[in-house]
């Protein structure tokens, strides 16, 4: 089953949006198999966005993952990588459509409130950044087979 790294990102924390946040992925049915609340440190902040040091925002981005504790979780479902890119809506709020986190709770590029990995090799690399194989568990639950067939 596909597993993916979700963040809160500084500003979710700050503004409540936690429960919020887990409450969308935990109704479509995603399983919550991983979940700390940590600082991101300059160089955990680098290795996560490291396809982006080149960019003019990187600063800003580093400055901005590292300004205050995040919620970092792994989340495990069928196709999980893709549903947690749709439901979190497009990167720019601006963009995103209404009943997405960030079409409903976001109004800024910078200022997100979400991350989530964007394809298989990213959620391995982006899961062991913040997880150790220990911190990542395997479970059952009795609603499995109400959510995914077979
Ligand atoms: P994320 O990594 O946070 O899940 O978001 P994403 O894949 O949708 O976007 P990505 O291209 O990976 O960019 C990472 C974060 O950098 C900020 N950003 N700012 N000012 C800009 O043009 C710009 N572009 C990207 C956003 O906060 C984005 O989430
Ligand atoms: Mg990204």
């Amino acid at each position: 089953m596909e597993k993916t790294l979700v963040l809160v990102k500084p500003d979710g924390v700050q503004r409540g949006l936690i429960g919020e946040i887990i409450s969308r992925f935990e109704n479509r049915g995603l399983k919550l198999i991983g979940l700390k609340l940590m600082h991101v440190t300059e160089e955990l902040a680098g290795q996560h966005y490291n396809e982006h040091t080149e960019r003019p925002f990187f600063p800003s981005l580093v400055n901005f993952i590292t300004s205050g504790p995040i919620i970092a979780m792994a989340w495990e479902g069928e196709n999980a990588i893709g549903i947690v890119r749709q439901t979190m809506g497009t990167t720019n709020p601006v963009e995103a459509s209404p009943g997405t986190i960030r079409g409903d709770l976001a109004i800024n590029i910078g200022r997100n409130v979400v991350h989530g990995s964007d394809g298989p090799e990213s959620a391995e690399r982006e899961l062991n950044l913040f997880f150790t194989s220990g911190e990542i568990l395997d479970y059952s639950r009795s609603t499995d087979s109400w959510i995914t067939e077979s």
